[in-house]
C-alpha cells in the first residue's frame, strides 16, 4: 500500500545561471556524483517503495527530461502539469490518482532536489511515519533541527512529549527574519524538511476543508484518473487551479498535523551556500566544482564552471563565482537570496 509522489516541477531559481527554466536544478548532478538530483531522489525511495508505486509530478516541459533521467518508469507514472500552480495542486491530483487505484494507500511525497546523506536512517523515519498514519488520521511532516534563522523554510512548533510522533501546535511557511530568529531562540521549533507523509483518505479530507474549491475542481474527474481520458480532463481543468504550495495551502491550517524529528544529513540544496556547505573545501576553504583554481589571498569562495576551464582568484573571500556557458556570475554570498530576483531581470534583458 506504499506509494511516492516525487515533485520535480521547480524551477530551482536561486541555482540560476546553472538551473535554468530551460533546465533546472533537479536535473543536475550538483554534487558531482553521477546521478542528477531527481535520479538520486528515486534510487532512494526505491528501495523502500515498490518503482512501479513512484510517480513524478513534473511541468508538461519537463516530461521528456524525466523520461531521459529515469528511463525505467512507464508514461503512466508522470503526472505533467500543463501550468506552473506550486505544489498543491500537484499533491491533490496524486493523491486522487493513486486513490483510484489504490484506496487504503499512504503516500510519501518528496521534493526531487534535496540531499540525504544517511539513506538507512532516511528509510526507517519514512517506515515509522508509514506506519503512523496507516492507523491515524493525521498529516506527517519530517523535521529538521534548525541551526540558523533562515527565512527559506517552513517553521513547526510542536508539543514536547516522550513520543517519538510530536504534535505540532503550529506550522508557519517562510517566516520574516525577525520571527524565524525569535523561533530559534524559544527553542521547540523545527524546519519542516518538505517532505510529507500521510494517507490518501487524509490528504484528501484535508484538501476538501482547507482548499475546497481546488478539491472540487480536481474531484470532477475522479473516474477518469489512469484511463485515457485523464490527459484531456487534466489539460483542460489544471490550469483553473489556485497557485499555491501545500505549505501555505494545507499544513499552516490544518489541524492534525504530526512531526517527526528527524537527523539524517539533510541539505536542501536551496542555495550556492547550502552547497558549499555540503562540498569539500581546499585548504583556503574554497569549495570548486569542475574547475581548476589558483587562488592567493582567496578564501571561503563558492567556484563552479561548466567548462572546467582555470580560475584566477586573488584578494577575493566568501564570493560565489559561477560560469556557465553564456553566463557569469559574480556575487557576495551573503547576497545568494537575491539571485532569484536577479535572474529575472537579466532574463527579462537577455
Ligand atoms: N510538480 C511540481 N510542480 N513540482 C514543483 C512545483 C510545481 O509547480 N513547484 C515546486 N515544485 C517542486 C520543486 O522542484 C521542489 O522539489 C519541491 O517541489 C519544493 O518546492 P520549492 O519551491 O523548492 O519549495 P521551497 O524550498 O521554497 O519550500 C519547501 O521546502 C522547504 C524545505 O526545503 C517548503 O515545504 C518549506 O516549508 C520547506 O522548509
Ligand atoms: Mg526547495
Amino acid at each position: 500500500n506504499y506509494y511516492a509522489l516525487i515533485m520535480a516541477g521547480g524551477i530551482g531559481s536561486r541555482f540560476w545561471p546553472v538551473s535554468t527554466k530551460e533546465n533546472p536544478k533537479q536535473f543536475h548532478d550538483m554534487l558531482g556524483t553521477g546521478r542528477s538530483l531527481l535520479q538520486q531522489t528515486f534510487d532512494r525511495l526505491s528501495k523502500i517503495i515498490p518503482a512501479e508505486n513512484i510517480l513524478i509530478a513534473t511541468n508538461k516541459m519537463y516530461t521528456a527530461l524525466v523520461k531521459e533521467h529515469l528511463p525505467q518508469i512507464k508514461d503512466g507514472q508522470i503526472l505533467a502539469e500543463p501550468a506552473m500552480r506550486n505544489t498543491a495542486p500537484c499533491i491533490l491530483y496524486s493523491a486522487l490518482k493513486i486513490k483510484s487505484l489504490n484506496k487504503d494507500a499512504v503516500m510519501i511525497v518528496a521534493p526531487s532536489d534535496h540531499h540525504i546523506e544517511n539513506e538507512e536512517t532516511f528509510a526507517s523515519n519514512v517506515i515509522t511515519a508509514f506506519k503512523a498514519c496507516e492507523e491515524n488520521d493525521i498529516l506527517m511532516t519530517l523535521g529538521i533541527e534548525p541551526s540558523n534563522p533562515n527565512t527559506g523554510y517552513g517553521y513547526i512548533r510542536f508539543e514536547n512529549s516522550k513520543n517519538e510522533i510530536k504534535k505540532v501546535i503550529n506550522f508557519t511557511e517562510k517566516p520574516d527574519l525577525e520571527t524565524a530568529k525569535e523561533f530559534i531562540k524559544q527553542g521547540d521549533y523545527l524546519w519542516n524538511a518538505g517532505i510529507f507523509v500521510w494517507s490518501v483518505e487524509s490528504v484528501l479530507t484535508a484538501f476538501e476543508v482547507s482548499l475546497p474549491k481546488m478539491y472540487k475542481l480536481f474531484e470532477k474527474g475522479n473516474s477518469l484518473y489512469n484511463s485515457s481520458k485523464e490527459e484531456s480532463f487534466i489539460e483542460q481543468n489544471y490550469g483553473l487551479a489556485e497557485n499555491v504550495s501545500i505549505d501555505y495551502g494545507i499544513m499552516e491550517s490544518a489541524k492534525n498535523v504530526f512531526v517527526l524529528p528527524v537527523d539524517f544529513g539533510w541539505n536542501d540544496l536551496g542555495t550556492w551556500g547550502a552547497l558549499y556547505d555540503k562540498l569539500e573545501k581546499d585548504q583556503s576553504e574554497n569549495a570548486v566544482v569542475n574547475a581548476r583554481v589558483y587562488a592567493e589571498n582567496a578564501a571561503k569562495n563558492m567556484i563552479s564552471t561548466a567548462s572546467g576551464k582555470k580560475v584566477v582568484v586573488k584578494g577575493l573571500d566568501n564570493y560565489i563565482i559561477v560560469d556557465t556557458e553564456n553566463t557569469l556570475l559574480i556575487l557576495p554570498k551573503e547576497n545568494e537570496q537575491d539571485i532569484k530576483e536577479i535572474s529575472a531581470k537579466v532574463n527579462q534583458t537577455k
